[in-house]
């Protein structure tokens, strides 16, 4: 007779008391799993745990936000294609540094897609997939931080060679004026044909240069006291340049386009002064357009303030040079075409105005000046 097996129940109830205890485990896990996600999930800086591969094992939600992309298409992609639009790794990788030195690694990386900057820092993490070496990565957006930085750096610089060059010209502007003024009464003596009325018409041309100078420089150490200013209406203003550079333009072939909008807030600033700023941007725009091409002058309102944008189909601007256009003397350009103080004297300018300047530029395609001031709407 075979025999029966029947288990016994105290083995049976072991069982299901072993298998409800893993059932509690599984939820405490589930529910730290989530305790963690969505603690990862309310950082706003992006954290992502990065492979020794640079392969993204996990990513939190800012980090795909940054990234422009879902979060589920960053697992597994490599962190300098998603964060800086590379296709190598980025040169001061801290989360190579981190693994390499076993020890945390900070670094400041540029995003090249989103146009930011990081402070990104590893913490090596022994855990990573299949028990290879990973780190933490956490980034930090100093973009604000570093134009602040900037134009910190920009403005006291700015009014340390004001004050140098202020001194200078004042000293230099009177012996000009001497030497322009012996000049032309030579002139007068000298007959046409003899040989040194050449010489000394190119001793005027070399007085007059340098009397323009002089002026640019006097002009970037002046600040304006405030008394000039007036409420302003922009549009009119670009209209009043127009006859300035319609020549210049004409004789490069450039086409010259006017989108102003209607209604604008006016401005409080000083006419003269903010006519020079338009001048010098619309005179480099046409200088950069040396084969013709478009520039396209306009003003609009956003939120609170009135822009105007001077956009050039030109050579563009050099990675190498982009930092320094703003710079006194910084130029390109052979001498007599250029003293390198247009933008400098600008951005002092439109400072004074409690105004921004900004320049976006691709070489070979053209730059786009746009210019930020504080506007009232009318019936203030
Ligand atoms: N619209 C532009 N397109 C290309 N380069 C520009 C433009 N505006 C300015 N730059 C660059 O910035 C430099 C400085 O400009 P600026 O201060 O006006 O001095 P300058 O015109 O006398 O050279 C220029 O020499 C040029 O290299
Ligand atoms: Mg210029």
């Amino acid at each position: 007779m075979p025999r029966k097996t029947k288990k016994p129940a105290i083995k049976n109830n072991a069982c299901e008391t072993r298998l409800s205890e893993l059932k509690q485990l599984l939820e405490v896990i589930e529910r730290a799993k989530q305790m963690w996600q969505a603690t990862f999930d309310a950082i706003r800086d992006p954290v992502a745990i990065i492979s020794e591969d640079y392969d993204i094992e996990r990513a939190n939600i800012a980090t795909a936000r940054v990234a422009g992309v879902d979060i589920k298409e960053l697992v597994g992609k490599k962190c300098y294609k998603i964060f800086a639009g590379r296709s190598t790794v980025c040169d001061g990788c801290p989360l190579t540094h981190a693994i390499e030195a076993n020890n945390p690694s900070i670094s400041k990386l540029g995003n090249q897609i989103h146009k930011l900057d990081f402070e990104a820092s590893a913490y090596p993490y022994p855990g990573g997939k299949e028990r290879s070496k990973a780190t933490v990565v956490h980034y930090r957006d100093i973009t604000e931080e570093k134009r602040l930085q900037q134009e910190l750096i920009q403005q006291e610089k700015m009014a340390a060679i004001g004050m140098l060059a202020g001194g200078v010209a004042h000293e230099i502007n009177n012996p000009i004026g001497g030497i322009l003024a012996f000049t032309q009464l030579l002139m007068r003596d000298v007959q046409r044909g003899d040989p040194l009325r050449a010489d000394l018409e190119e001793i005027e041309r070399a007085a007059i240069r340098c009397k323009k100078i002089v002026a640019d420089l006097l002009d970037f150490s002046r600040s304006s006291s405030g008394r000039e200013k007036q409420w302003v209406d922009v549009n009119t203003l670009v209209e009043k340049i127009v006859p300035f550079i319609k020549a210049e333009m004409k004789s490069l072939n450039i086409n010259l386009k006017l989108e102003l909008k209607a209604d604008l807030p006016s401005v409080y600033a000083d006419a003269n002064r903010l006519q020079q700023v338009l001048l010098n941007l619309m005179t480099n725009a046409c200088q950069a357009m040396a084969k013709g091409g478009d520039l396209v002058v306009s003003t609009y309102a956003d939120k609170t303030d009135l822009c105007i944008q001077v956009d050039d189909s030109g050579c563009g601007i050099s990675k190498e040079n982009f930092s320094k256009i703003f710079d006194p003397f910084f130029t390109t350009k052979p001498p007599g075409k250029g003293t390198g103080l247009g933008l400098s004297v600008s951005y002092r300018i439109i400072r004074e105005h409690n105004g921004t300047i900004d320049v976006e530029s691709e070489e070979g395609k053209g730059t786009r000046f746009t210019v930020r001031l504080p506007a009232i709407k009318e019936g203030r």
